[in-house]
């Protein structure tokens, strides 16, 4: 092999060979990746139709929440591209279970602008949620986490007098940072956060209408969001500070 001969071989076949693997390379390794259209199966393509809908005016048509309605919104839509989802009942890093996601279209995310679907049937809802889970190939590699619901039991002091009074000693330390001292979400910290915090005040619970739903945020927090998990305190202490919301939000009632 003359010197001209080897000077050849580097040009014209290995260096754009070497390209051509950094291309692939590049390529193959992107995070998170959606699926495309032309591979959904039938219910991903129903719940696309769905989406379509119903949610992309918020949503985005990518599911990253890149909307023009959401630059009008204090609390954003979620990045469906990441799967963290604030309103579950799995442990932070998991993946919420279908039920999480279909509480949440049935209930919607009060004070927020996320609102019910509850007349929409069923099978569209299972649908939408089918295709919400094509925006992130984490649903294929990873397993829901499990539900802390199978294990909350109330209480029969649950809301007595003496809870209450317990929750709002309780309140007054760990929650007026944020909450504020009455609960209206305007703590000192409140102007700092990203999203604001819950008007605890308001006659009806963003996580769900039961006190297991509210025992529930306090035991996982949400993903994502400043509202931490208070899984730290006992599992008593947690039951009188939602005997204490359950008050605030039926207070003058
Ligand atoms: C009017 C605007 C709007 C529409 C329409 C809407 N959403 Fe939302 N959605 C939001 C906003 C804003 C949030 C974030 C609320 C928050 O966490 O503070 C949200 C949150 C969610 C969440 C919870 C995310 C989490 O972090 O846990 C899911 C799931 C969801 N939307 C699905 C849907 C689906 C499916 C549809 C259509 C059937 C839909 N949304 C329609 C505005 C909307
Ligand atoms: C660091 C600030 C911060 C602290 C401390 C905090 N929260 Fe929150 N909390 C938030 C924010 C912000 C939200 C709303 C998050 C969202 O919409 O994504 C929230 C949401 C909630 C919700 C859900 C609202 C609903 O209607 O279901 C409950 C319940 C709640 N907080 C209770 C508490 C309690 C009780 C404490 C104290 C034990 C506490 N929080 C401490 C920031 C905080």
């Amino acid at each position: 092999m003359g010197e001209n001969t080897a000077v050849k071989w580097v040009l014209f076949f290995f260096f754009p060979a070497l390209f051509i693997y950094g291309l692939l390379h590049v390529y193959s390794s992107k995070p998170a990746q959606a699926k495309r259209t032309a591979e959904l199966t039938a219910e991903e393509e129903a719940g696309r139709k769905v989406y379509n809908k119903f949610c992309v005016g918020c949503h985005g048509v990518n599911g990253d929440g890149n909307s023009e309605a959401a630059k009008f919104f204090k609390n954003k839509p979620p990045n469906f591209h990441t799967a963290v989802f604030r309103w579950k009942s799995t442990p932070e890093g998991t993946l919420p279970t279908d039920d999480d996601l279909m509480h949440v279209l049935n209930w919607g995310i009060p004070q927020t602008p996320m609102p019910s679907f509850k007349l929409v049937p069923e099978v569209q809802k299972r649908a939408v949620i089918a295709y919400i889970k094509t925006f992130s190939d984490r649903w294929e590699k990873e397993k829901p986490g499990k539900s802390v619901y199978g294990s909350i039991h109330r209480p029969d002091w649950f809301g007595s007098p003496e809870s209450i009074q317990k929750g709002k000693e309780l309140y007054a330390t760990n929650c007026t940072s944020c909450h504020g001292e009455k609960g209206e979400g305007d703590g000192p910290l409140a102007s700092t956060l990203p999203v604001p915090p819950t008007d605890l005040t308001y006659p009806v619970r963003a996580a769900g209408p039961k006190p297991e739903d509210t025992f529930r945020v306090l035991t996982v927090g949400l993903e994502g969001s400043p509202m931490p998990a208070f899984n730290y305190l006992s599992e008593e202490d947690r039951w009188h500070l939602v005997s204490y919301i359950a008050y605030l939000m039926n207070k003058g009632k």
